[in-house]
């Protein structure tokens, strides 16, 4: 088999070159072929210093994921990056693309390192629960400091080759076009000098004279950690480069990596990883099917659905006509979207310039002929089958033939209103999550009439607006909302037999979720969709609507609300649900948190069972990336289905049998082999 690494010689410099594609992961083929040619360039006098850099669209994105959990095949990349630092000719890192994990960890051992302006930099290891295992936690403290070393390293996301400059980690931009010329130049430059060792720096004794940032970040940072074991494990990794020498620091790197790399987290979090990317895949479509262009968005609706819609398309350069059916409806949905990119330009996520930009790629309209030129219409109106059907009509009659029309809908039938055009093959669900400028989610739904083309279409314009798609079939709810009806059926069903709501919202709490049902309903409001008569009252819901009780707007809705927003549960909603409990016969008894848990979760695995059975989803870890990123399930548990074949399909069935709920004939199959769902 050839090596993916080969030499190229310029004068007295050594390339190196990596041509691993697609993303030049750190396999064991690359890291023995890196090793070669340092030794190679070593052992040749006429060698005085190298460059290392890749073919293809990235630098090394990291270590390969796909060994992982596998047994370790020599060289480790610790060992190859040992020897690279110990070279005494330099060695120069040419970045281009990403440099993350693995790869930004190699450019930390090289003397010099030199980037595109585009390039990026990083240490996303947290995001598959581990940490940099190649020397990256010891390394990069010594290089710029613990202070800017810590969000790095603990937070994992990638900076711009611009901030790798301003902090020490690169040493020089080059031109977009001349990385590998002015590598060569450069490290030629250096030849015959001493080299810098990252290892022996001296920037991380910013964390000796204030041991303090590491629990002042811990403290800032404490949110987005909340649950995972990774970030404490990566703090620690980096306290230990402040606190103990080199090889040492290593030493106990490696102890954090090891543990991490064998704990259900980090299985869980690459589980992730591969299920996002399979998730684009459409099994019965080709890689290769040609896709419709999308150069104008019409969307139908400018309220917060329908404005955080039409942002996404606007932030990525795509002009959106935005229909309403009054001009002050109009005006006011236009304003709040102008808000909201004002906001983030405050908050420093884009310039004003930008701003402007966005808005002025948006046309606002009170008439559909307008909407004549668009490749694809969104339609976010009141979720109402005549409704929908007739705003589809209406589609059909003035958008040219062609374009891709979708609805919003997060119950309804693709396939129904598909049936108020001529066009079904071009009808699709697109269902967004609120705030749809801000969730990562979107569900994508395929009618039994929607063609390939479309569905293709749809799935990499999920990708240009920066979602994660799944695709689901048509059935009420989808993957997401269906499964979470069983759950809210149980939380509903739980606090009638006596179980307190806030036991329900801290179990789920605890699990992992951002927040239980019955604190999104606050935040939601619980008077959407009310009628509004406080003399009918046929649910616990109404009851409190009757009683100004709307949710956070008001101060008070399941929980009384002070001006900071933290819930305390409250007597009069306790002695309402008392009241409904008694009127519809329940004794109530204690519940325990067990309990609460596994009847407000094994139901939805249930639910994830008839779904993959009746091949609504594609596979079941389809399933869990529409569940992380639609519904605050825990990463780091690897979403429901995982979540279930880790704690055993056969304890599941076991829980909902012993509380008497109903068990998938599937779901009773799987468990009876001892299958996990994929
Ligand atoms: N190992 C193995 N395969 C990888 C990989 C990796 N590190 N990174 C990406 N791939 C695969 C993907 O699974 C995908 O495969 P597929 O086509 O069969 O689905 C293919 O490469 C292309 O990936 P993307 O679809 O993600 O391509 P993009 O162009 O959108 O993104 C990227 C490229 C930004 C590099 C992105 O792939 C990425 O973020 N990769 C992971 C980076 C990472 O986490 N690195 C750290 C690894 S852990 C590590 O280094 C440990 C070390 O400290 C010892």
């Amino acid at each position: 088999m050839t090596s993916p690494i080969r030499t190229e010689r310029d004068g007295n410099v050594l390339v190196i070159v990596s041509d691993n594609p697609p993303v030049n992961a750190l396999g064991q083929a690359v890291r023995a072929g890196l090793a070669d040619a340092i030794a190679k360039g070593l052992a040749d006098p006429d060698i005085e210093a190298m460059v290392i850099r890749c073919d293809g669209q990235t630098f090394f994105a990291g270590a390969d994921i796909t060994e992982f959990g596998k047994p370790p095949q020599g060289p480790s990349l610790p060992q190859v990056l040992d020897r690279i630092e110990a070279s005494d000719k330099p060695v120069v890192a040419a970045i281009h693309g990403t440099a993350l994990g693995g790869g930004c960890e190699l450019a930390l051992a090289c003397h010099y390192r030199l980037a595109v302006p585009k390039a990026k930099l990083g240490l996303p290891e947290v995001k598959l629960g581990l940490i940099p295992g190649a020397g990256g936690t010891q390394r990069l403290p010594r290089l710029v400091g613990a202070k800017a070393a810590l969000p790095l390293v603990v937070l994992g996301n990638p900076i711009s080759a611009r901030d790798a400059l301003d902090i020490g980690l690169l040493d020089l931009l080059t031109g977009d076009s001349s990385l590998e010329a002015e590598a060569i130049a450069f490290a030629r430059s250096k030849a015959g000098q001493p080299v810098p060792r990252t290892s022996q720096g001296t920037a991380n004794q910013d964390g000796v004279r204030d041991p303090a940032i590491f629990d002042e970040f811990r403290v800032t940072q404490g949110r987005a950690m909340r649950g995972l074991d990774a970030p404490n494990a990566a703090i620690a990794a980096v306290r230990a480069a402040a606190e103990l020498p080199f090889a040492e620091g290593v030493k106990k790197e490696r102890e954090l990596f090891v543990g991490l790399m064998t704990g259900t987290q980090s299985k869980a979090m690459r589980h992730y990883f591969f299920a996002e990317r399979a998730a684009q895949k459409i099994a019965d479509l080709p890689a290769d099917t040609p896709l419709l262009p999308i150069r104008a968005v019409g969307v139908i609706g400018a309220g917060t659905m329908g404005g955080g819609i039409a942002m996404n398309f606007l932030s990525a350069g795509i002009p959106v006509i935005l229909l309403e059916m009054q001009q002050e409806a109009l005006d006011r949905g236009t304003a709040v979207m102008r808000r909201n990119y004002e906001a983030s330009a405050k908050r420093g996520r884009m310039t004003m310039a930008q701003v402007d930009a966005a808005m002025d790629l948006l046309t606002p309209t009170l008439d559909y002929a307008d909407l004549a030129d668009c490749d694809l219409v969104i339609e976010a109106v009141y979720e109402n089958m005549d409704v929908k059907k007739q705003v589809f009509a209406r589609l059909d009659e003035v958008t040219k033939p062609g374009a891709i029309l979708a609805s919003n809908t997060s119950y309804l039938s693709i396939d129904e209103i598909a049936t108020a055009t001529q066009r079904p093959g071009h009808v699709l669900g697109l269902h967004f999550f609120s705030p749809a400028n801000v969730m990562k989610l979107l569900e994508v739904v395929r009618g039994a009439q929607t063609r390939g083309d479309v569905l293709a279409t749809a799935m990499k314009l999920a990708r240009t607006i920066g979602k994660v798609a799944a695709v689901s079939g048509v059935c009420a709810g989808f993957i997401g909302n269906r499964m979470l009806s069983k759950r809210q059926e149980q939380a509903n069903k739980l606090i009638m037999e006596g179980a307190s709501y806030w036991d329900v919202d801290d179990v789920l709490l605890e699990f992992g979720f951002p927040m239980g049902p019955f604190q999104m309903g606050d935040l939601a409001g619980l008077d959407i969709g009310w009628h509004r008569d406080p003399a009918k009252v046929t649910t616990v819901r109404e009851a409190l609507c009757a009683a100004g009780r709307f949710g956070q707007k008001a101060g008070k809705g399941f929980y009384d609300y002070d001006s900071a927003r933290q819930r305390t549960p409250s007597d009069e909603v306790r002695a309402i649900i008392a009241d409904f409990a008694a009127k519809a016969g329940h004794t109530q008894r204690e519940v325990g948190k067990d309990e609460i848990r596994e009847r407000l979760l094994y139901p939805m695995v249930n639910e994830g069972a008839k779904i993959l059975d009746e091949k609504i989803a594609q596979r079941a870890s389809d399933i869990d990336v529409v569940w992380i990123n639609g519904y605050g399930w825990p990463i780091y548990t690897g979403g429901p289905m995982f979540w279930a074949s880790t704690i055993g399909l056969e304890t599941i069935v076991a829980g909902l049998d012993r509380h008497g709920l109903p068990v998938s004939d599937y779901l009773r199959k799987c468990a009876a082999e001892g299958r996990t769902f994929d």
